[in-house]
């Protein structure tokens, strides 16, 4: 489950599963790229009804703390936790909910499964700092991200890895884990189809919020446009929209911190390809998605994938 910069350059390809570590023989390579069969029959167990539930509890968690971190006066139109009961009260309640998870996990009785989704918190923060050392990273007195000069791949890359982190990793590791509950033996590939397929959506699903961050008018999608800027974050538009205008470069650098820079910055973007540019990105990573999904058997449970797939890139709020 590489997580390195560099491995953010294209959308995440299936990996042949590693052999199992308790059996001195590895499966043939053969074996492993033949069209493999369900041990079980789709049905939903117990456990990964719990395990849904748990992931949905660390989402809430995250945008608890998140809307105290971005001071978001609204979630989805309405106000926001730290508005309605404070900053304390929101983190505290976001704590709260980590804390049931935590025991709710590990009645599941199922170690790489507490490891999953234990390395999916870590994720969420070390996404969150990243994305806080790009914008704040000198006044924290940690060394901010590379976006002096032009853009550059590297840039492209942190931005991802930041996506990743922040919002793929919850999908990406949740669909491994629901598979591992699903009775799925080390060697075995629906680990993997299960961590591509999660990885791909969630990158797809963070490209396209950050698309509508850019087309949300006056209060349309609950919050009013260009609130990345606003926080001095360059997401995809931008930085392709960097790539057709130059005078995004400083814009971007000094974190849309001047007075007209958050507009001028909407402007640039305006006229530039960023947001369709950013748009058939996403759309790559969902066909990414559905694509790694053709390994599996026909079932209503792949179709439903495959629907979510076009609906992450799809949808307008
Ligand atoms: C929303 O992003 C925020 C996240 C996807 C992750 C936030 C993670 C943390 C604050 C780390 C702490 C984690 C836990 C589990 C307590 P956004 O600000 O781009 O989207 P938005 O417009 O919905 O706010
Ligand atoms: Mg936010």
């Amino acid at each position: 489950m590489s997580d390195h910069t560099a491995s953010f350059t294209v959308p995440f390809s299936l990996r042949p599963p590693r052999p199992p570590r308790q059996h001195p023989i590895p499966p043939p390579q053969a074996a492993a790229a033949a069209i493999p069969t369900l041990s079980t029959s789709p049905t939903l167990l117990p456990t990964q009804i719990r395990l849904a539930q748990i992931v949905e509890m660390i989402h809430v968690a995250s945008l608890l703390h998140d809307d105290v971190i971005d001071r978001s006066p609204l979630r989805r139109g309405a106000p926001s936790a730290p508005a309605a009961f404070g900053n304390k009260l929101s983190v505290l309640a976001g704590d709260f909910l980590l804390g049931r998870t935590s025991a709710a996990l590990s009645r599941l009785g199922e170690n790489e499964v507490v490891e999953l989704i234990a390395s999916v918190i870590a994720n969420l923060v070390e996404g969150e700092i990243l994305q806080l050392k790009a914008v704040h990273g000198e006044d924290l007195g940690i060394s901010g991200s590379a976006v002096r000069g032009a853009v550059g791949q590297n840039n492209w890359n942190v931005y991802m890895q930041k996506s990743y982190l922040k919002t793929a990793t919850l999908m990406a590791k949740g669909a491994r884990a629901a598979v591992v509950l699903g009775g799925c033996r080390e060697g075995e590939v629906w680990k993997e189809i299960a961590y591509a397929y999660g990885r791909n959506l969630g990158l797809a699903f963070q490209l396209m919020d950050d698309v509508l961050d850019y087309e949300a008018g006056e209060g349309t999608l609950g919050k009013p446009g260009g609130a990345d800027l606003k926080l001095g974050l360059a997401t995809g538009p931008a930085l392709f929209a960097w790539e057709e205008h130059s005078e995004m470069g400083p814009l971007i650098e000094r974190k849309f911190s001047q007075e007209g820079d958050v507009e001028l910055a909407r402007d640039l973007v305006r006229r530039s390809s960023g947001v369709e540019r950013t748009r058939s990105l996403a759309l790559s990573y969902a066909d990414k998605a559905r694509e790694v999904l053709s390994l599996l058997p026909e079932s209503d449970a792949k179709s439903a994938l495959e629907v979510l797939a076009e609906r992450v890139v799809k949808r307008t709020s």
